[in-house]
């Protein structure tokens, strides 16, 4: 779907626009993707959106996990693709319809679907039901999913589920735990990394050497 390079999807998690565009004008010419979030764009305005795409020329990935009924739903994926968003997050447990429904609207962006959350109570209550919304990915015809890389034997599960077609973005790397490339040698395609970068004292530099890190895993 995108092309991989350093198979770096960029969490650009700032508190606003003008420290998201400096982390930005150091770090997106050595990602592949830029991942937005809900408090950014809370803040900021959906435009932002837009501008990151044409400001940077990187595909933009709003990462809204939408869970509400199809005509809320829809909406959301309209006013993203008006700003040129390349994939929208959704929840599985929208349901069968809700996802035909999106799909029908979802002119010129993909749809992702959540697998598990990386946070320690994620599995709670996707446990049962993971496996489910990566087969539910496949059977929709979506584009892709996302899947834990601090846990990288879901993620090999996920890719056996979803086999090669489906694109698999990975979170729960660095801060959370997971080892740069571990989710790419499990099977992702692109690792999310927000603070390990932005946090830096060099987002520039600390990018380079995840690159660096990663770079073994990506022909694998
Ligand atoms: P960090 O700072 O942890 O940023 O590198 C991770 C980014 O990914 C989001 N995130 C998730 N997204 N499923 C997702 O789809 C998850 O389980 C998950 N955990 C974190 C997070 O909100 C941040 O933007």
């Amino acid at each position: 779907m995108w092309d991989r390079d350093s198979g770096i999807m960029f969490a650009a998690d700032l508190p606003d626009r003008d420290s998201a565009f400096s982390i930005l004008d150091e770090v997106a010419d050595q990602v592949d993707v830029i991942k937005f979030n809900y408090p950014l764009i809370l803040r900021e305005g959906i435009n932002l959106l837009g501008e990151t795409k044409k400001r940077y020329g990187r595909p933009v990935f709003a990462d809204f996990k939408v869970a509400d009924v199809p005509v809320t739903n829809n909406r959301i994926i309209k006013l993203c693709e008006e700003e040129g968003v390349d994939a929208v997050m959704l929840h599985g447990f929208i349901g069968v319809e809700a996802l035909r429904r999106a799909k029908k609207v979802a002119d010129k962006l993909g749809l992702f679907l959540v697998t598990q959350l990386t946070s320690p109570g994620g599995a709670d209550f996707f446990e049962p039901h993971w496996k489910k919304f990566a087969e539910l990915a496949v059977v929709m015809e979506l584009e892709g999913v996302q899947a834990p890389g601090n846990r990288p034997q879901v993620v090999k599960q996920v890719r056996e589920i979803v086999g090669d077609e489906l694109v698999i973005v990975s979170c729960g790397i660095g801060a959370q735990g997971g080892k740069y490339g571990g989710a790419i040698a499990a099977g992702a395609d692109f690792e999310i990394i927000g603070r390990d970068i932005y946090r830096a004292d060099s987002p520039g530099d600390k990018v380079e050497s995840i690159r660096r890190e990663i770079k073994p895993h990506l022909n694998n």
